[in-house]
């Protein structure tokens, strides 16, 4: 199983921007976490980040057949994208929408996002937990729902072979 973990635009300024709302990790550090995290639950990820809506749209765009799960924090684009939107249900690949901080206690704009309505689910103001509790719950989902998968076809080949 392998999921694409998308970071949008200014993340790769954390440990410098914003202290107090974000923390003093750096992305590298994140990523170091979301890949021990993976490696736990057994998972493969690909990382990527991009301050560029085009270029997160192109790598959405290509994610059907290679990746099971996404696990996004589309950062600003959150309150303003509907290209992301757009290309998320364009894949149909369930996707985990992620913040470090907690949206909902900041600016009323920060309120308002384009993905959570298409999303699994979202978790937000954990810091950068927030990426491994939603890349858990991601994978606890796609793992449940291949072994449900996995018994109806067993169940079909067993109705099918008398
Ligand atoms: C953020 C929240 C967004 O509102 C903001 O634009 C970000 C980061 C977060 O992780 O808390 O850049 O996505």
């Amino acid at each position: 199983m392998k999921i694409l973990v998308i970071h949008g635009p200014n993340l790769n300024l954390l440990g410098s921007r914003e202290q107090e709302l974000y923390g003093r990790l750096t992305l590298p550090e994140i990523n170091r976490q979301i890949k021990k995290t993976a490696k736990k639950i057994k998972v493969e990820v690909e990382i990527f980040q991009s301050n560029n809506e085009g270029e997160l749209v192109t790598k959405i765009g290509k994610a059907k057949g290679k990746y099971q799960g996404l696990l996004i924090n589309p950062a600003a684009y959150t309150h303003t994208s509907v290209a992301l939107r757009d290309a998320i249900l364009s894949v149909g690949i369930p996707a985990v929408e992620v913040h470090i901080s907690n949206v909902y206690r900041r600016e009323e704009f920060r309120r308002h996002s384009f993905i959570s309505d298409i999303a699994l689910g979202q978790v937000v103001g954990f810091g950068p937990g927030s990426y491994l509790l939603g890349l858990e719950g991601l994978v606890s989902y796609l793992k449940e729902r291949s072994r449900i998968q996995g018994k109806r076809s067993t169940r079909t080949l067993e109705s099918s072979n008398p």
